[in-house]
């Protein structure tokens, strides 16, 4: 098993308005795992995503990316989040044709256009909406649209996938199906993947260690099975066992 961390966060912090809603003195998420990172609403878990995808700064405390410090030139900034991508409960995707919502972030990173097309028609034919890619984005159902927003992110490769309670509005068929793509994606690929659910089996399907978040602050990450089974901590026991009201 390879433990090399891809992602190390140490002694962070954040607060608004001078209320702290995340503390963590370590967490390190481990090369081609999934991370999953349970706990109540309010825990800070979507705050720690966009921490971590660099669409925030932390108030105090630091996080690296294999073991190198976060850089702070933009060309440096550029390249790092172009290894990183994330997946939002909601897609919000672009009012232009499904093609070309998965076709966009080739296009910024100056693919070739014949590869672009390769590989934007491959990925639909993957996710089974090689019919619909001259469609309207706008115009597709609740769970066609979040497989186009899994396409857009999984057609660019990355290194690192930051997934925010992507399966969360979809029916059974279309959570199994994104689970799947999110398992292969990890086998095949080895990509690295953080994991917000709410869905505690789905967690424990998925993820290969999970992390529990509790009022800000990270109480635990253990391996899924022994976080579920055998945790020692009074707040996740409650939680993996259904008995905290929150
Ligand atoms: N921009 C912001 N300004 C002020 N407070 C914020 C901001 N973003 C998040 N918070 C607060 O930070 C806390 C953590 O929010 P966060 O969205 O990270 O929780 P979460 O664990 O993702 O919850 P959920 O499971 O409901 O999505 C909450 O109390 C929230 O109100
Ligand atoms: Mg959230």
């Amino acid at each position: 098993m390879n433990k090399t961390s891809i992602i190390t966060v140490k002694n962070l912090t954040k607060r608004y308005n001078k209320k702290e809603v995340l503390c963590i003195s370590e967490l390190n998420a481990l090369h081609g795992r999934i991370l999953g990172l349970i706990g109540p609403s309010g825990a800070g878990k979507s705050t720690l995503l966009r921490i971590l995808n660099m669409l925030e700064e932390p108030t105090t405390g630091e996080v690296s990316y294999l073991q190198q410090p976060a850089p702070v030139s933009q060309t440096g900034k550029l390249q790092l989040r172009r290894k990183m991508t994330m997946v939002f409960q909601k897609a919000a995707l672009l009012d232009t044709s499904v093609y070309n919502n998965v076709a966009f972030g080739l296009q910024a990173r100056k693919v070739p256009k014949q590869e672009i097309r390769e590989r934007v028609l491959a990925m639909l034919d993957d996710i089974g909406m090689l019919a619909l890619s001259q469609q309207r984005a706008k115009t597709l159902s609740g769970g066609e649209a979040q497989r186009i927003a899994f396409a857009r992110a999984l057609v660019l490769q990355p290194e690192i996938l930051f997934l925010d309670e992507p399966t969360a509005n979809l029916d059974p068929p279309n959570v199994e199906l994104l689970e799947g793509m999110i398992a292969r994606l990890n086998q095949d690929h080895g990509t690295t993947i953080l994991f917000v659910t709410h869905n505690l089996f789905q967690a424990r399907r998925l993820c290969h260690d999970t992390a529990f978040f509790y009022q800000g602050k990270l109480i635990e990450t253990r391996e899924t099975e022994q976080l579920f089974t055998s945790s020692q901590k009074e707040q996740t026991r409650a939680f993996v066992e259904g008995k905290m009201i929150y």
